[in-house]
């Protein structure tokens, strides 16, 4: 049986008062239950704080992007060695934001993947389609793509050690969730490709779904074989949101 893993992506929200609410909040509500983890990943400048606030608790902590660079000349990037020397465990790469917004290749997400690993983390590979191209029948190829660019440039052993997050971009930030049926159709397409490369990693990987998840449809969602966590944006913004969702993964 895989783990599940609640992550929250806070993305661009936050503030150290507030931040320190949401988190201790978060601490005091974690049910009772097995087999589940939870994760926060706060903006660069409050990873420390969070990071100290949460450290001895069941909250794990992680960043939502990183330099594929090691250091050196790039100003405004952060370097994989600092988000783990400031008590990170995970780095979310190829979000769908940073692709489209920042122009992120898939290769240059690769890069990032390996980095990540590098330095001893664990990285969450978020891949997804956009509504044009699941209209155009094409998402288990655009998927596809953005999967190979890693498993070509990491290998499939490095998913031993990596977590995968299956956004459908029309889901993010639209109240539009998927389906826990059409969720589990790309999670299994996801871990088939894994079963025709390494029957080990694919019964072991965990595949997250990210895309409106809440309280209110976590449990459907959960319920499914492959789907093995969330990753999630408003609703991790508030303890309660975001404990009613581990309140579903504790009783999964
Ligand atoms: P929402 O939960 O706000 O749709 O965001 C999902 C997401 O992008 C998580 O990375």
């Amino acid at each position: 049986m895989r783990d599940i893993l609640v992550a929250g992506n806070w993305k661009m929200n936050g503030s150290s008062t507030a931040n320190a609410e949401l988190v201790s909040g978060i601490i005091a509500g974690v049910p009772e239950g097995r087999g589940f983890s939870l994760l926060v990943c706060p903006p660069f400048p409050y990873l420390a704080s969070v990071a100290a606030q949460a450290a001895g608790s069941a909250v794990s902590v992680g960043a939502q992007n990183v330099s594929e660079h090691q250091k050196g000349a790039f100003t405004g990037e952060v370097a994989p060695s600092m988000l783990s020397d400031v008590g990170c465990e995970y780095v979310i790469v190829g979000h769908s934001e940073r692709r489209s917004l920042y122009g992120e290749s898939s290769a240059q997400v690769a890069a990032k993947f390996q980095a990540t690993q590098a330095a001893g983390m664990t990285p969450i590979l978020c891949v997804g389609e956009t509504l044009e191209e699941r209209e155009a029948g094409t998402t288990e190829k655009v998927i596809d793509e953005q999967l190979d660019a890693v498993l070509d440039a990491a290998g499939v052993a490095a998913f031993g050690a990596a977590v995968i997050a299956y956004e459908p971009v029309w889901a993010i930030g639209t109240g539009v969730t998927a389906t826990p049926e059409q969720a589990q159709d790309m999670h299994r397409h996801i871990r088939g490709r894994f079963e025709a490369l390494n029957a080990d990693i694919a019964a072991s990987v965990q595949i997250l779904y990210g895309g409106s998840m809440k309280g209110e449809n976590a449990a459907g969602l959960l319920a499914k074989p492959d789907i093995d966590g969330g990753l999630i944006g408003g609703a991790s913004l508030k303890a309660q949101d975001f404990l009613a969702i581990a309140q579903a993964a504790a009783q999964n």
